[in-house]
């Protein structure tokens, strides 16, 4: 019986970021705890992270401000840092329901860092965003970028940031790792798990895998004018394996020292809509169709990190590339999707 590294908290991890990084901690010696309310992911995530590890995982269906459950965790089982994905995350959603997500994200986060604070557990890491990010700053992205998000949800990130630094006095024993994910993509390599948005996706890459998939018919393309490589827009695409082992990076650097740490986890490299959709196109062997159509609003021209600060404190580069991003994407969809495309099309 090999001694475990230590046992992680995990909220939302059974979400896209947080399955993943459940499947990294475990592989490289950590026990989890997964803490999920399924409010935006499915219990049938558990059995296949379950599956891909054979090994059974620790879960509670609860959120995170539910007290009692929170407290009987923290008693029973001795948690040595805790992860924090639980949020809502979509742009669209935040501006139609600003009230919600000022709730969700940052309210019930208050009332999960009072509990963990209660039961003497002061060492988070928390999952914040590239949208945190005033959309003046220029890539590449240092983590000492102006900051200005221009929506609820990157308002709401910040907010977050700003909490954890403000607890970080030098009279508390708070030790905190802020990430900054730029554009998560791809699934995990066994096909089993990977990104799976309700409804109508938002962003880009599961849309272009709808499309592949036959579940939608074209892509719309938001504008073909901007000051770019070919005209649309330019992001830094991470392959979710990446941002998994950047968060095992994050938590090996805050148990070895007393350090905390605000870092961009991206590649550094920025990937235009139409390079995007080109790669997806070899990956699958399916055309992509596509409309130009008028510019997003609230969309930026380009955007992609400085991975630097990471490479330099953590040892860790993302090393995947948008070929792997777009083929295990397409393994993870053809796999899971009633979508089945016949094969004369
Ligand atoms: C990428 C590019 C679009 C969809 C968002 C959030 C951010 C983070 C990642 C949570 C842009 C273009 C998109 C489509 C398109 N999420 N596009 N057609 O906007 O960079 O970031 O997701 O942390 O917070 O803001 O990602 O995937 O929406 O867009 O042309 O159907 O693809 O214009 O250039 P974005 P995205």
């Amino acid at each position: 019986m090999t001694t475990s590294k230590g046992t992680i908290l995990l909220t939302g991890g059974l979400g896209y970021i947080g399955s993943h990084t459940a499947i990294t901690l475990i592989e490289n010696g950590y026990e989890v705890v997964i803490v999920d309310n399924l409010s935006n992911s499915s219990l049938s995530t558990l059995g296949r992270i379950e599956k891909i590890l054979s090994k059974k995982i620790t879960f509670f269906k609860s959120s995170i401000d539910d007290k009692k459950t929170l407290d009987n965790i923290f008693t029973n089982i001795e948690i040595d840092a805790v992860i924090h994905f639980s949020a809502f995350k979509s742009v669209t959603e935040s501006v139609q329901n600003p009230l919600e997500y000022y709730k969700n994200n940052v309210s019930n986060f208050i009332d999960f860092l009072k509990i963990c604070d209660e039961h003497g557990m002061n060492r988070i890491i928390y999952s914040s965003s590239a949208t945190v990010y005033s959309p003046n700053a220029s890539s590449p992205i240092t983590e000492d970028a102006a900051t200005g998000p221009v929506n609820p949800y990157g308002n709401t990130k910040l907010c977050g940031e700003m909490i954890l630094r403000d607890l970080c006095s030098e009279q508390s024993n708070w030790q905190v790792g802020i990430l900054r994910y730029f554009n998560p993509a791809g699934a995990h390599e066994s096909a089993l798990i990977g990104e799976s948005p309700r409804g109508t996706p938002n962003n880009l890459m599961p849309y272009i895998a709808d499309v592949a998939i036959g579940k939608r018919n074209h892509l719309n393309i938001y504008g073909d004018d901007y000051p770019t490589v070919d005209g649309t827009g330019v992001r830094d695409y991470i392959h979710v394996m990446d941002l998994a082992e950047g968060h095992l990076a994050t938590l090996e650097y805050l148990l070895h020292t007393k350090e905390s740490v605000t870092l961009n986890l991206g590649t550094g490299t920025g990937t235009s809509v139409l390079q995007l959709v080109k790669t997806y196109e070899n990956a699958s062997g399916y055309k992509i169709p596509y409309h130009m159509t008028d510019r997003r609003p609230g969309d930026i021209a380009a955007c992609y990190a400085d991975p630097e600060r990471a490479k330099r404190l953590l040892g860790w580069k993302a090393k995947r590339s948008i070929h792997d991003m777009c083929l295990s994407s397409w393994k993870w969809i053809s796999q899971k999707t009633e979508y089945q495309r016949s094969e004369s099309e």
